[in-house]
């Protein structure tokens, strides 16, 4: 049946040898670009919210759950890099394996996962940009740097009247600015992000070493808080609890978001010196630095300021201005907002190239991959992705699109976990320079992971996640399937 077309492993070839990207990324070189992609919204800003709102302390095995679930998906991510180097990521993969409506799916999750991640790291740059300017002295009016549910919370907190329009300016700016530096092409930032990728690590350690000294361990206890139903304002439980270890599970798949990216490194495979030694060891790597890095940081948040009192815009930073540390504010809100910057071009970047993948294919219509004739990028579905992300960022709470990009995600990553089972099976002869260990159990423990933290997302972001899934599988069978170029050879 068409729907199981697989795309011959010639026709990648033959797409690779087309591709004029250098090989310059050596094993390290791929891993610095992991780390950049990976630190960044998650760290700086949904800790506050994932402890504040349901884990409390026990914040940091939220990061050990998901971080285990990660592990398994990249374990099976980096066999599938190593067997198929090419660019494209997850899609590619399954494409090329399992079929074409599944590499299909797959794609249509990487899409609400780059879209939605660059989204959420455009809000958590606002609230670093406005925490920066107020050590200035220089102050956004609540209604301009929050979208309405979020800028309405904070104006009756303050016992001030509740706005009747926000915007997010801030969040809207810098996602033109970035959209402007990807249109015209991005190869000057290779560099740069290697900067920025020392500058989010030393701040990172920096927040640990110095935190380290201001940890008041009664700020631990209760480890994790007593569990409270979480109700709506009709007083209906909206399906996630406050704390218990429901909480702990519910903040597991919020800060889950921190993890996202060491899948960027494979759709770098273009440009890797050896790509099927290094990128598998660049996603394994990556995120083992990352894991580390964030328990250590949220058990120094956690001890540093009691949960309840952590700011949910920019808690890293707040926390030290909490115990009157300004010139440690001043450095962690400057590497914050260029580390943000350096996510959100490597997810629109990453958008962009899988919407070209697609493109090319014949799964999406030309419009994705046109370039643009001086700068040869794919302008077009630029400047699309960078409107819907500028608006989506300035109106929308940022719990909301984070959850939209995890669910995105755990799907995305439970389906490759399938995927590679299944290419096993299929292909056992198929040379593999890096295996993943007990496949069969990785891989099921893989899927089952991170089924079950989908499990504990709310109600709402799962019915958003229900009608994507069905948009997606009526243009499947109503534009792709018959465009797709397998069924066209000669186009
Ligand atoms: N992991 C990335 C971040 O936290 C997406 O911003």
């Amino acid at each position: 049946m068409s729907i199981w077309r697989v795309k011959p492993v010639s026709a990648f070839e033959a797409d690779m040898k087309k591709s004029d990207l250098k090989r310059v990324l050596t094993r390290w070189g791929l891993t610095s670009l992991g780390i950049g992609a990976i630190i960044g919204g998650g760290i700086f800003t949904l800790t506050g919210i994932a402890a504040h709102d349901f884990a409390g302390p026990a914040l940091a095995l939220s990061f050990v759950i998901a971080g285990i679930g990660c592990l398994f998906a990249s374990l099976c991510y980096a066999e599938f890099a190593s067997v198929l180097p090419v660019e494209g990521s997850a899609y590619a993969y399954a494409y090329g394996t399992v079929g074409e409506l599944f590499a299909w799916f797959i794609g249509w999750n990487l899409i609400l996962e780059y879209m939605m991640g660059a989204t959420t790291v455009a809000v958590a740059w606002s609230g670093y940009f406005v925490k920066l300017l107020h050590l200035f002295h220089i102050e956004f009016p609540i209604w301009l740097c929050n979208d309405l549910a979020t800028a309405t919370e904070k104006c009756l907190a303050l016992g001030m009247q509740a706005p009747s329009f926000a915007f997010n300016l801030p969040s809207f700016l810098i996602t033109w600015i970035v959209t402007a530096i990807l249109v015209k092409g991005i190869k000057e930032a290779a560099n740069t992000n290697n900067i920025i990728v020392i500058v989010k690590i030393a701040v990172v350690l920096f927040v640990i070493i110095v935190g380290a000294f201001y940890i008041n361990t009664d700020n631990w206890t209760p480890f994790i808080p007593a569990e409270i139903p979480k109700l709506d304002e009709h007083g209906v439980a909206t399906g996630g609890v406050k704390f218990g270890f429901g909480g702990v599970l519910t903040a597991a798949t919020i800060v889950f978001f921190a993890y996202i990216g060491f899948d960027a490194v494979s759709t770098q495979a273009g440009e890797a010196i050896n790509p099927k030694k290094d990128v598998p060891f660049a996603i394994i790597a990556s995120l083992v630095i990352c894991t580390i890095l964030y328990i250590l940081v949220s058990l120094v948040l956690t001890g540093m300021v009691k949960y309840d009192q952590l700011d949910k815009a920019a808690p890293v930073a707040s926390a030290f201005s909490g115990i009157g540390i300004n010139w440690a504010v001043f450095i962690i809100t400057i590497a914050a907002t260029a580390g943000l910057t350096s996510v959100m071009l490597v997810m629109m970047l990453g958008q962009t190239r899988i919407f070209l993948g697609m493109a090319k294919d014949g799964l999406l219509p030309s419009f994705f991959k046109n370039l643009h004739p001086t700068f040869k990028t794919p302008y077009r579905s630029t400047i699309l992705v960078g409107a819907i992300i500028s608006l989506v960022a300035a109106l929308t709470p940022i719990e909301k699109v984070s959850e939209m990009c995890s669910m995105g995600t755990l799907l995305a990553f439970a389906m490759v976990c399938i995927a590679v089972m299944i290419l096993r099976y299929k292909k056992p002869e198929l040379e593999r320079p890096y295996r993943t260990p007990a496949v069969y159990l990785v891989g099921s423990l893989g899927v089952a992971f991170n089924i079950f933290l989908m499990c504990f997302v709310r109600k709402e972001t799962w019915f958003a996640f229900v009608i994507w899934g069905l948009i997606g599988i009526a243009v499947y069978f109503l534009y792709s399937k018959r465009n797709s170029k397998l069924n066209n050879p000669e186009l």
